[in-house]
């Protein structure tokens, strides 16, 4: 059994599909507070399998002590936490308190229980401001925000655990650390999506907001940059391939080979597509205009960022196989089905 924290979430309710497909037993723990349960109704529609649920906070000592008696579970996948940038400049205490206290009381529930094998949600984010592309998981880490650093911390904090191990002459970790990169789109059904509380913090719903009409005109930060257009350059990745990522990379810790200790992984496609690339995609595949205005860059933004993909390629025998064309198709499909997310 698969343990999924945050469970109800954009990227882990795109999981727990491949989980479930994959035949595997999933049980979900989350708090509801960036999501809806409607998520997971809708997973088990897609799948026609079922999973368990259970509403809670990972910083519950007690919950987590429980599950860990309750189930057998075998591995857990963290994507419980609080992840807007801007909102952590303003609350860092409760970004720090959640992200860090969450990872925390997980680590040692699962030591406690002898279940060693750990997926972790990381970011791009500790990257930092790259020096150089595309960004190999080797290259210098740091964080210019508290979400990214509370990101760093853990996987700093994660980074302890096996030489503990050694020490203690205990059974191994086994830590894999995803890095995503810019997840967009949705599940092909369209029943399943990103649904931002309030304002979004990202770039493709702000356009599928716009385009549906909830929003006048998309703000684009800056064309001054020194890419081939001078909007900012990402790595966007389509959810099913990020999900499917993680069901291989449970797939390597449950393995005889595993993984030894805490190893990182970048999850992108390589490719790297600016903010116009972007919304001429999504106009011309989806037929649908979406009005823009070029305003200032954003504070903190960086020109471009892209990932190399050969260690997760070489590794994880995963790579990403869907294109914008499908990415800016689903976000749409999401959307023009859902116009007010999990509340239509
Ligand atoms: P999301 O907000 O949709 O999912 C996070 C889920 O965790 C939500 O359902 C929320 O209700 C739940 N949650 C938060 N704190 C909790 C707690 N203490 N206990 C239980 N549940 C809790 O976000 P997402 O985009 O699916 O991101 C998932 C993970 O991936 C996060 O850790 C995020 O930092 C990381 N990540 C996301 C992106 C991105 O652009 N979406 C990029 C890099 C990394
Ligand atoms: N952008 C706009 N207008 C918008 C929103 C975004 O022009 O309304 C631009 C940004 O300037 C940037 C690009 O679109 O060039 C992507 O912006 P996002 O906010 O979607 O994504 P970021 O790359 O800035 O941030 C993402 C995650 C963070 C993570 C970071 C690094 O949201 O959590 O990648 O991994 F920290």
């Amino acid at each position: 059994m698969i343990l999924v924290t945050g469970g109800a979430g954009y990227i882990a309710s795109h999981t727990c599909i491949e989980l479930l497909q994959a035949g595997y037993e999933v049980l979900a723990i989350d708090n509801l507070s960036n999501a809806s349960e409607e998520s997971l109704n809708r997973v088990q529609q897609i799948t026609g399998e079922t999973l368990r649920f259970i509403k809670g906070d990972v910083r519950d000592a007690a919950v987590m002590k429980d599950i860990f008696e309750q189930h057998p579970i075998d591995a857990v996948i963290h994507f419980a936490g609080l992840k807007a940038v801007g909102e952590s400049c303003a609350m860092p205490l409760e970004y720090y308190d959640n992200n860090l206290n969450s990872t925390l009381v997980l680590a040692q529930a699962m030591q406690a229980a002898k279940c060693k094998n750990l997926v972790f949600s990381s970011s791009a984010t500790v990257y930092g401001d790259p020096s150089k592309l595309p960004l190999t998981e080797d290259m210098p880490l740091s964080a210019t925000n508290p979400y990214g650093r509370s990101k760093l911390i853990i996987e700093q904090m994660l980074g302890d655990l096996p030489a503990a191990d050694v020490l203690n002459k205990t059974a191994p970790w086994s830590i894999a650390l995803l890095r995503y990169f810019n997840p967009v789109g949705a599940h092909p059904s369209g029943m399943i999506g990103e649904d931002p509380n309030d304002t979004p913090n990202n770039l493709m719903p702000f356009i599928t907001q716009t385009a549906i009409g909830r929003r006048q005109q998309l703000a684009i930060f800056g064309n001054d940059y020194n890419t081939h257009d001078g909007t900012g350059v990402r790595d966007y990745i389509h959810v099913v391939d990020l999900a499917k990522g993680h069901l291989k990379a449970v797939e390597k810790l449950l393995s005889s080979e595993g993984i030894k200790g805490v190893q990182a992984y970048n999850l992108g496609t390589g490719n790297g597509i600016s903010v116009l690339d972007m919304v001429k995609a999504f106009s011309k595949v989806n037929h649908v205009d979406v009005p823009y205005e070029i305003v200032p860059r954003r504070a903190g933004d960086v020109a471009a960022c892209y990932a190399d993909v050969s260690r997760a390629k070489k590794e994880l025998n995963w790579q990403a196989t869907q294109q914008l064309e499908d990415m800016v198709k689903d976000s749409w499909h999401w959307q023009s089905l859902n116009p007010k997310g999990y509340k239509s």
